[in-house]
């Protein structure tokens, strides 16, 4: 008889949900489909799910071709390990992922709806009906960092509109849990400040680091074109281009945010180790975008796979061995 997979190896919590595995899928990849969340849920290797991030009504997003893999070094053997997206929010409405959280009844999984509204108002709309509705819902993601809207600035880049939109948030919801899915800072100024904000907030459960690093752009040498339609190519940057980004805002981030504040890490996890290094630098766990939009559902299998084996290896068996124990290398002058 095959051997059981043995659930809750790893268990850890976000904002106080709890999670068997510290393994999700990342906002936007395998989520936009009730069918592709199903997978999502009943992998035995996730420990929860996000939706594609939504808006109030259906939108059917960029014109295609709007994302693409691509190999930031050539090799002949190498699968994908980075990509480029503008998909402009493709996506089937807020009811749609409210009807969908059913998915998660009879399961232990967290599921979190992301919303990404094309305005403030938007989004507290959708804040004010997922507050009075009864769904299986665990938490809600909200998305300020989505960068491939024409005309729409990454609300995570804009310090005071950030602050106005918490402020109205947490004064009309708190019937979820709530975090933040961050963009990507680049200074330590930009940390300050950012976690300045936030701290003002002691209802935020969790903060998401990193949104892709966007419009970045990839060329076809071959053929003399981009890689995608959108935007004359520009678009955000995911992948193992983006993981040294993605630990220092994790970092950066636990070393400012009170212990209250989860941080989920986001960013370049294309193997195990790639998890155990997010969540040395603090994580809480970790989203997955890259590698199963490459390899699709079955990368959470070797993923886990891969942490399992790295953990056991150091003698390790919580994520409490591991988290935020990263050190600063010792100087020899
Ligand atoms: C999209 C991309 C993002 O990085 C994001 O956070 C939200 C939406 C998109 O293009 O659909």
């Amino acid at each position: 008889m095959e051997e059981q997979f043995e659930a809750a190896k790893y268990p850890t919590s976000i904002a106080g949900i709890p999670l068997d595995i510290p393994i999700y899928n990342a906002s936007g990849v395998w989520c936009t489909t009730a069918v592709q969340l199903s997978e999502v849920i009943d992998s035995p290797y996730t420990g929860a799910v996000v939706t594609k991030s939504c808006t109030m009504y259906v939108r059917e997003g960029n014109p295609l071709p709007r994302y693409s893999g691509f190999k930031p070094v050539y090799s002949s053997s190498n699968a994908n390990n980075a990509s480029i997206n503008s998909m402009g929010l493709p996506n089937y409405g807020l009811d749609y992922y409210m009807t969908a959280a059913q998915l998660v009844k009879n399961t232990n999984k967290p599921y979190f709806v992301s919303i990404c509204g094309m305005t403030r108002t938007e989004n507290l709309q959708m804040l004010s009906i997922l507050q009075h509705q009864p769904t299986s819902i665990s938490g809600v993601e909200m998305n300020l960092s989505c960068p491939n809207i024409i005309g729409k600035p990454q609300v995570g880049y804009d310090f005071d509109a950030m602050d106005e939109t918490l402020r109205c948030t947490f004064e009309l919801f708190d019937r979820y849990p709530l975090g933040v899915k961050l963009p990507p800072y680049f200074d330590p100024i930009h940390f300050d400040m950012a976690s300045d904000v936030l701290k003002r907030y002691p209802k935020l459960g969790w903060v998401t680091c990193i949104n892709s690093i966007g419009n970045g752009l990839v060329v076809d040498v071959f053929n003399e074109t981009t890689l995608i339609a959108p935007k004359g190519g520009l678009g955000g940057l995911g992948g193992c281009i983006v993981k040294p980004t993605a630990l220092a805002n994790v970092k950066s981030f636990r070393e400012r945010l009170p212990a209250h504040i989860d941080i989920v890490g986001c960013g370049g996890i294309m193997r195990g180790t790639d998890i155990a290094e997010h969540l040395l630098c603090g994580a809480s766990a970790v989203q997955v975008g890259t590698l199963i939009m490459e390899r699709g559902i079955d990368g959470f299998q070797v993923l886990y796979e891969e942490f399992d084996r790295f953990m056991r290896e150091k003698g390790y068996d919580s994520i409490s061995d591991i988290k935020g124990k990263i050190k600063t290398i010792s100087s020899s002058l």
